[in-house]
This record gives structure tokens, sequence and C-alpha cells, in this order.
């Protein structure tokens, strides 16, 4: 107490700056409750190879500051200036400078050995991987499934413990895919074809998204990995396989009428004479929990809002504002859902 009265008010409130920081510091680390995008929590063998390295380099990093940061403190005490004594100077030892430039370029030589080893090791095609081919488009993920013959959207369907290969296909401008707890990023770059691969260890959503800036609307280029058991993959596949639902009734007739007319110019729907692709495949458009990147949940209400004026619910978005009507909409809507 004594010694806090002795401090000038400067002082104090830098004591006080130093105290709140670090207890923020050790606060930080007792947040349990991981975001979904943590990459600090891999749950796939690609994402915990990389959290390896993470572990490792952070650990000799730590120790590196405390070295170093002790050696300081202890210098400048023991060596400071004081009454009849010019502070000490060290430069010009040369022995010094080199042990000090050899330590680092022994301890980076060291850290690129497991570095190197692990993109190697994550550069090959693995054994009976999946192929997916990802197209990045503004702002939107299209998925192929080439060996089955299917396409979707945003919502990428993988089976656990097999090895999923993706061929990364840039449409426009570049982009970057990442599933943080699965693996890390891969530039999609156009007139390029680039590839990686990642396990799921457990069923689950896994959310992901773009992290190179493509525009307006990059914040809102998210996209959702879908693991599950290999058997319900494998339906989930042969439902994908199915043309979309056939004939429609009432309002969902005067819907599917409107979007033969018009929407047909940029979608495609799977059995029917839609094959736009401009925009995502519909055909078991009802099924997905998402649309438009994962932005929305899809909900009525939701893609109501989004046919009346896209670019005003998401900014830079290519799909039009038609102009259609409340009660078109409302019909357009109503065929969308029989698309399961
Ligand atoms: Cu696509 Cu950012």
């Amino acid at each position: 107490m004594e010694l806090l009265k002795r401090l000038s008010a400067s002082g104090r409130r830098l004591l006080l700056g130093v105290v709140v920081t670090a207890f923020a510091v050790v606060a930080s680390a007792c947040d349990t409750n991981v975001g979904p995008q943590d990459y600090l929590s891999p749950e796939g063998p690609v994402a915990r190879k990389a959290d390896g390295l993470w572990d490792l380099t952070f650990g000799i990093a730590v120790a590196i500051f405390v070295i170093v940061e002790a050696l300081l403190v202890y210098t400048i005490i023991r060596f400071r200036r004081r009454p009849g004594r010019e502070a000490a100077q060290f430069h010009g030892n040369t022995k010094l400078e080199v042990i000090l430039t050899l330590i680092p370029t022994l301890i980076l030589a060291g850290l690129a050995v497991p570095t190197v080893k692990a993109i190697a090791d994550l550069s090959d095609k693995p054994e009976g991987a999946l192929n997916v081919t990802v197209t990045a488009k503004q702002f939107w993920w299209q998925y192929e499934y080439p060996d089955a013959g299917v396409v979707t959207a945003n919502e990428m369907h993988v089976p656990t413990g097999q090895p999923v290969y993706l061929t990364l296909e840039g449409a426009d401008v570049i982009h970057s895919f990442w599933i943080p707890k699965l693996t890390g990023k891969q530039d999609v770059v156009p007139g390029r074809k680039n590839n990686m691969y990642f396990v799921a260890d457990r069923p689950g959503t896994y959310w992901g998204q773009c992290t190179e800036f493509c525009g307006l609307s990059h914040a809102n280029m998210r996209l959702r990995v879908i693991a599950q058991e290999p058997a319900d993959f494998e339906q989930w596949l042969a439902e994908q396989q199915e043309p979309a639902a056939g004939t429609v009734s009432g309002a969902a007739a005067q819907g599917q009428e409107i979007f033969m007319g018009t929407c047909v110019n940029c979608h495609a729907i799977g059995g029917t004479e839609a094959r736009g692709t401009t925009g995502p495949d519909l055909t078991h458009f009802a099924s997905r929990e998402t649309f438009a990147g994962s932005m929305f949940r899809n909900t009525p209400d939701n893609l109501k809002r989004w046919i009346d004026n896209p670019p005003g619910v998401k900014p830079g978005a290519q799909m039009p504002d038609y102009g259609l009507s409340a009660q078109e909409i409302d019909a357009v809507v109503a065929f969308l859902q029989t698309l399961k």
C-alpha cells in the first residue's frame, strides 16, 4: 500500500492496465465453450496433424519468450547505470552475436523437418477416398460427387472414417476453402485444380467458410460439412441420385410454372427441363438445412425474403430480383418445398 501511494497517477494507471490485461489473458483460457470453427479442437486426423505442429511451435515459442524476457529483465537490472558506473554495452561482441544467430537458425531448421514432412504426408491422394469436386462461386459452394452423378450446394455430406479427396475449382475469382475442425485452408483459383483431403472422425455438422476476400458477400460465403455414418451417407447419396419429385398441384404447380419460365435460366432440377448451371442445382433443395452460401436457414419465411430481393438480403448476390408479386413468391416457395 505504501508503495502504491508512492507511485504517480500515471504509474498507477499503468499498473492497473497491466493487472487487467494479465487477468483477461488468464481468464480467456477458462473458456471451455469452443466455437464451431475452433481449429484448436480438431475432429479428424488431417486437422490433428496441423494442430500437432501448432502445439509444438507454440510450446517452443513460449519457452523462448520466457527465457528471453527473464534474461532481458535480469540484464536491465544487473547492468543498469548506477551512480559512478556506466550501463554495460554488449555491442560488438562477435562470439555472442554468432551464438544468438545460430540458435534461432537451428530452431527454425528443426521446426521445418516435421512441417515439411506433414505437408508431404498430406499431399498424396489417400487410398479408398471419396471424390468430391468443389466449385467456388460468388458467393456459394457447389459440390459434385462425380462417381455418383450427384450435384448439390453449400452442404457437403461425407461418410465418417473415409478420406474425402477434394478437387477445388474456381469459377470467377479467387476463394479459399476452409473447414477449421477438419482441415486447413486451400485457395480456390480459377483455371487451376487444387487438391486436399480430410477425414471426419465422428458424425456431426462442421462449419466452414471462404477465407479469401472475394467480394461484397465474402463473409456470407459459408458452408457446412455434414458427416454421417457410412450407411446413412450411402442412403443420402442414393436419395440424391433420384430425380426430383414428379407432379405437383395447387400453389406448387403455379410455382413450378414460374420456375420453369424464369429461374430455369440459372438453376437445374434433375429429371426436368431445368438445366441452368449458373446458380445452385436445386434438385433436392428441400432436403438442405441452409441456402445462399449457408447464410440462411431453409425456412419458408427466409426463402420469401430471399426471392423478393436477393441482393437486398445478401450484398452482391448474383441472383436478381425478378419483381415477382408476393403471391407469386409464395407459389415458388411452395414449389421449392416439394423438392425433397
Ligand atoms: Cu469466396 Cu471469400
